[in-house]
């Protein structure tokens, strides 16, 4: 058998993270899972809450990263992935009540972050609960030496990604309609930010 695409980051984080989403999307029916990478996040929620239909997307040239475990998924309420790019205008897959995005801001572009947030802001209907999973800096200062260190291998990478201010996103999540809820600490100085869309 050939061995499914993995990330061991996802591996680590994925018990922390159901922890509060099993609240966070109680009572919620659909969520759309933007920057799904290997689809270890998508299925291990989607099997551990059963009660929501779960939506993994990617950009369009990862979806060949992100088919192969979906594919292996043995339930029916994890939906096949979808290409989407936060910079498509407008999305082509629609806003539910419940999204999910793991360690995608700090790789996307700045722009690209305002455009994620605009396209949500352009596809909600109504009630939606948003939560963002990453690392954040707070006041212009870095949580952590290693996310420091995290930063300077992320320029290294690409000149536009970097670890983002959590008052910069939060202000984008407030001018698309969003309240923040909580912010969830995480292991290995990650957080999970918790918005719900006012009423
Ligand atoms: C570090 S990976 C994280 C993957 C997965 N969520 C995880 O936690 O392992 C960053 C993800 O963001 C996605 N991404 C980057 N730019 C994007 C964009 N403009 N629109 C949508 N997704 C994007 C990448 O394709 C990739 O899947």
């Amino acid at each position: 058998m050939h061995e499914l695409p993995f990330s061991q980051a996802c591996e680590n984080n994925k018990s922390h993270i159901l922890a509060v989403l099993r609240a966070a999307f109680a009572g919620r029916g659909q969520v759309l899972e933007i920057g799904s990478g290997t689809g270890q996040h998508a299925c291990h929620f989607a099997q551990q809450l059963p009660q929501l239909r779960w939506q993994p997307t990617d950009l369009p040239q990862n979806l060949p990263v992100l088919r192969p475990r979906c594919a292996a998924y043995p339930g029916d309420n994890l939906l096949p992935p979808l290409p989407l790019d936060v910079r498509d205008d407008p999305w082509s897959v629609p806003v539910p009540d419940a999204v999910f995005s793991a360690n995608s801001l700090h790789i996307m572009s700045m722009d690209s972050v305002r455009c994620f947030f605009g396209g949500l802001a352009a596809g909600m209907r109504g009630d939606t609960t948003l939560a963002v999973y990453g690392p954040f800096n707070y006041g212009g200062r870095y949580t952590s030496d290693s996310n420091a260190r995290f930063d300077q291998w992320l320029a290294q990478q690409h000149p536009d990604s970097a670890i983002r201010d959590f008052e910069a996103v939060d202000a984008l999540a407030r001018e698309a309609g969003f309240e923040l809820q909580s912010d969830n600490e995480m292991p290995a100085n990650n957080r999970l930010l918790l918005w719900r869309a006012r009423g």
